[in-house]
C-alpha cells in the first residue's frame, strides 16, 4: 500500500551546519511513528521540511504518492494544506472558544464576510463539532481556549488538525508541556485516531517509555541522521 508520507534522501544545512543528512522514512495509514533523539539532533527541522515551513536542500517528500517537494514536484499548497500540525505550544487563539479554534482550520476556504461575522456554513459547524466530539470535548465547545487545561488545549489542536481532513499528522513534542498522566491520555487518543481514521502520525517525543507504549514504530534521530 502507498504510504501516506514518504521521505527520501532529505538533507538540509544551515550555513556550515548539516542539520539533516540523507533522511528517509515512511509512514503508513493508521500508523503512529515516534521519533526520539537528543536536543538539536534535527527532529523539528525534519518536521518543518515536511510541513513546508523550511525548504530542504535536497530530497523527495511525497504525500499519498504525490511529490510535494523535490525533483519534478513543486510545493503543492493544496497537498501541504492536508498536513495537520500539532506543536508543544498549543497555538490556539486564547480568546476564541474551543469550537472557534477548530473552525480556524477551515477559514482559508471561507469568504471574508463569514470570517468577520462568525456565521459559518452548517456543514462546517457540523464537521467542527464532530472533530471536537472525537477528541472528547463536546462539553467544552463554547469554553474560551485560554481557560482549558493543557490536555484539553492539545486536544483542541488535534481536533483542528482533523478538521483539515489530514491524511498525515505531524506532532512535534505534543505532550512536552503536559503532566505525565495527561501526556498518556493525549497519546492514547492520538493512537486511537490513527487507527480509527487511517491517519498516519509522525510524532517526536522525549520519553522512550512513551514511545514504547504508544508508537507502532520508533526511529531515532542523531546528528541529523535517522535510524530505526
Ligand atoms: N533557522 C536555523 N538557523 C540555523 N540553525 C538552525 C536553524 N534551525 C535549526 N537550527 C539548528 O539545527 C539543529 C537541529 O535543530 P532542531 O530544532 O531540528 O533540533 P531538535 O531535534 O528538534 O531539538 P529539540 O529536541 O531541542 O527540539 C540545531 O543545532 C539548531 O540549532
Ligand atoms: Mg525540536
Amino acid at each position: 500500500m502507498t504510504p501516506v508520507l514518504s521521505v527520501s534522501g532529505l538533507s538540509k544545512r544551515y550555513g556550515d551546519f548539516q542539520a539533516l543528512k540523507d533522511v528517509s522514512l515512511e509512514v503508513a495509514a493508521g500508523e503512529l511513528v515516534a521519533v526520539l533523539g537528543p536536543s538539536g539532533s534535527g527532529k523539528s527541522t525534519l518536521f518543518r521540511c515536511i510541513s513546508g515551513l523550511t525548504e530542504p536542500d535536497s530530497g523527495l517528500i511525497e504525500l499519498d504518492g504525490t511529490a510535494v517537494c523535490g525533483p519534478g514536484g513543486d510545493m503543492l499548497r493544496q497537498a501541504r494544506g492536508r498536513i495537520g500540525v500539532v506543536f508543544q505550544q498549543f497555538n490556539l487563539v486564547g480568546r476564541r472558544s474551543a469550537i472557534g479554534n477548530v473552525m480556524t482550520a477551515a477559514l482559508p476556504e471561507l469568504p471574508i464576510w463569514r470570517v468577520a461575522t462568525g456565521i459559518y456554513p452548517v456543514v462546517m459547524m457540523d464537521k467542527a463539532e464532530a472533530a471536537l466530539a472525537s477528541v472528547g470535548l463536546t462539553e467544552q465547545r463554547d469554553q474560551r481556549a485560554d481557560t482549558l487545561s493543557g490536555g484539553q488545549q492539545q486536544r483542541v489542536a488535534i481536533a483542528r488538525a482533523l478538521m483539515q481532513d489530514s491524511r498525515i499528522l505531524l506532532a512535534d513534542e505534543p505532550v512536552a508541556s503536559l503532566d505525565p498522566d495527561t501526556a498518556r491520555l493525549v497519546l492514547a487518543l492520538m493512537h486511537e485516531l490513527a487507527r480509527s481514521r487511517g491517519l498516519g502520525i509522525l510524532c517526536t517525543l522525549h520519553q522512550p517509555e512513551l514511545a514504547a507504549e504508544f508508537a507502532d514504530r520508533t526511529m531515532v534521530m542523531r546528528n541529523g541522521r535517522l535510524a530505526s
